[in-house]
């Protein structure tokens, strides 16, 4: 490793010591290789602009690091990279309640900024179950979406300016919190969603919004997949929902017996519903459920008593991933127009019973977004890359089906160095062909990142 790095940085900004490297190098993957050769924590964004400038003339690959809860490899280090840890530039700068805005460092955990709101008498409401290791520049590059999309949309609804420092190591302020711009390319968008290939999330202006009203939760069992979506339909003709989740018994099962919860109903169904809806839609909230009812969508149901039970309730469903950590799933995160989701379904779930009758499957996700999340779980006695192997041989015919109804091979986990190689199955020849001219125009030397997210050769495997 060049010497400058060590002038750069004060012994305590900067690890090279295994246990640090394995660490910091890597996200919740579990199935790329963890080999960075240091680890910098900047405290500044001259510090990062120096970094940059550095790295730019050395050629020095560098890769960005947040709350490291991401699913794709987007901030795994194989390479002998540099990791660029944001956890010392974790400072809340600025509140302003006209605006309604509030100025981040790119290490500003979620939950953080998310308590600061409600202190402050408003609400941020991007939120997921990473929500307490999770850091705002993480989700800006990654767009982060999570369980409320449904109602309050994805993290780039959210961010109203951005400080990005370019693979040139130039500082841009891209639309400073403003409401109206209409001054051209708005370049925002660009950095939010492209997991730091392009430069560094430093600041982010962050939009809040008014408290919601309490909240009530409803659980329902339902047998047939399609199903599911007529429920949806049912219940947004007579209310707004704040979320609409689903999960499978194989993934209830999974999360019941992880965190030792109670189950939802006393009976069980093949797949569950949760909704989550103002207090002043109770009413149409419980007309709704005699409906479905009726039409025999649903068996039973549990609606909320207290803030406590809508919280057990919500653990259901947002404690399935930690839950199924153990079993290095192999995880698919596909999504299509809601409308489309009936076939696609229909489809999907065919082609994964006939391809991996030895794998157990967990199905869940945002279906109301029409997003699906695909789980194989590894059998405990097969080695992880003939599981990974076998899963990738499948996969394609997946990816088929998600192209073939327009969808996306990644709905809101990213791409990294997971679903690098598939990118075309969504993005076409073209946008991928500019996407590289932008990434040369802002990363000349190839060092934001390299290796994530755009595809070595045409984008299939
Ligand atoms: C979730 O919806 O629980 C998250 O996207 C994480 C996951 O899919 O495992
Ligand atoms: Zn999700």
């Amino acid at each position: 490793m060049p010497q400058a790095l060590d002038e750069l940085f004060s012994d305590k900004q900067l690890k090279r010591d295994s246990a640090s490297l394995q660490r910091w190098g890597c996200d919740w993957t579990r199935s790329f290789e963890i080999a960075p050769s240091a680890i910098v924590f900047p405290e500044s964004v001259d510090e990062v602009q120096a970094l940059v400038r550095y790295a730019k003339t050395e050629g020095v690959a560098l890769v960005p690091s947040g709350g490291r809860t991401g699913l794709s490899g987007g901030a795994v280090a194989s390479h002998g990279e540099v990791v660029v840890s944001f956890d010392r530039m974790n400072q809340i700068l600025d509140f302003n309640a006209t605006d309604r805005l509030v100025t981040c460092q790119a290490g500003v955990i979620t939950q953080t900024l998310q308590e600061f709101a409600v202190d402050k008498g408003f609400f941020y409401p991007v939120d997921f179950a990473s929500a307490g290791s999770s850091q705002i520049g993480g989700n800006v590059a990654t767009n982060a979406g999570g369980i409320k999309v449904i109602r309050y949309g994805l993290t780039r609804d959210w961010v109203a300016g951005l400080r990005v420092v370019t693979g040139d190591g130039e500082l841009i302020d891209c639309n400073q919190g403003l409401i109206k711009n209409a001054t051209g390319y708005d370049l925002r968008h660009l950095f939010i969603g492209s997991e730091g290939t392009l430069g560094f999330i430093v600041e982010a202006d962050m939009r809040l919004t008014r408290q919601p009203q309490t909240q009530y939760v409803m659980v329902l069992g339902i047998e047939q997949f399609g199903d599911i979506l007529n429920v949806l339909a049912h219940f947004q003709e007579s209310l707004s929902l704040s979320a609409f989740e689903f999960f499978s018994e194989a993934a209830l099962q999974k999360v019941v017996a992880h965190r030792d919860l109670q189950r939802p109903l006393a009976g069980s169904a093949d797949f569950y519903a949760l909704l989550e809806f103002d207090e002043s839609a109770i009413d149409a909230a419980g007309r709704s459920y005699e409906e479905v009812v009726a039409k025999g969508w649903v068996g039973d149901g549990v609606l909320s008593q207290s803030q406590a039970q809508a919280e057990a309730l919500w653990q259901l469903r947002e404690g399935i991933s930690e839950s199924l950590a153990e079993f290095t799933p192999y995880k698919n995160d596909l999504s299509v127009r809601v409308s489309q989701m009936p076939a696609f379904i229909e489809d999907v779930d065919a082609l994964v019973r006939a391809s991996y009758p030895e794998f157990e499957v967990c199905w869940y996700g945002h279906i109301g977004d029409g997003n699906l999340h695909l789980n194989i779980l590894k059998p405990a006695d097969l080695d992880v890359t003939a599981f990974y192997a076998r899963c990738h041989e499948i996969s394609p015919r997946i990816f088929e089906q998600v192209s073939a109804r327009n969808g996306s091979i990644s709905a809101e986990h990213g791409v990294g160095l997971l679903k690098r190689d598939f990118l075309g199955y969504t993005r076409s020849q073209p946008e991928m062909a500019i996407m590289q001219a932008v990434k040369k125009v802002l990363d000349p030397a190839a060092i934001m990142n390299p290796g994530k997210l755009l595809p070595r050769t045409g984008g299939f495997h």
